[in-house]
């Protein structure tokens, strides 16, 4: 099973560090919210507008399932993707999972900054997104822990050591 799931909070770089580790290693790279947006042709914000987030979290699922097929792919997940159904299973039971772990402020900082428009938070600033982050990474992280791997996101050396930690898992080195 060549496929590693990157999971983690909204912000937390899972796009841009699966790019990064995907090229490095020659693997191919998806992301859930992509493929989801190409195949309905409207954007995650319009799905959320228009169908309902109990719409998405199925739809997610059904996405989510077509990846265990996929070979030698670094997965970026949506930040909620593992905390619905038993998607959480789907990921451990099909792939090496890791959670890109990142402190509640520096999330703040990343989402208040990014040109990504996110349903969740579109319409939280200041002090209300901070409690939104802290209380729903609280929740959230009873099922990110479950990953076989905790990364610290914020290393700098993060694409490296995972790489290497990819490596090894797959048999790759020793
Ligand atoms: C969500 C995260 C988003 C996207 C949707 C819901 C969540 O993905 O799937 O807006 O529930 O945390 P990113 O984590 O890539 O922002």
């Amino acid at each position: 099973m060549s496929r590693v799931y990157l999971i983690g909070f909204m912000g937390s770089g899972k796009t841009t560090v699966g790019k990064q580790l995907a090229r490095k290693m020659r693997w191919s790279f998806v992301d859930t919210d992509n493929i989801i947006e190409k195949e309905l042709g409207i954007t995650v914000q319009e799905v959320f507008d228009q169908l309902g987030e109990e719409w998405f979290r199925e739809y997610e699922q059904k996405v989510l399932t077509k990846t265990t097929s996929f070979q030698n792919t670094i997965i970026a997940t949506g930040g909620g993707t593992p905390c619905f159904y038993n998607n959480m299973d789907t990921i451990i039971n099909n792939g090496l999972c890791i959670y890109l772990r990142m402190p509640p402020k520096e999330i703040v900082s990343r989402i208040s900054q990014s040109q990504k428009i996110r349903p969740l938070v579109y319409n939280l600033t200041g002090i209300k997104l901070e409690k939104y982050v802290e209380k729903t990474l609280v929740e959230r992280e009873t099922v990110y822990l479950k990953a076989h791997l905790i990364a610290d996101a914020l290393n700098p050396n993060l694409i490296h050591t995972l790489e290497q930690q990819i490596k090894r898992y797959f048999g790759t080195i020793k």
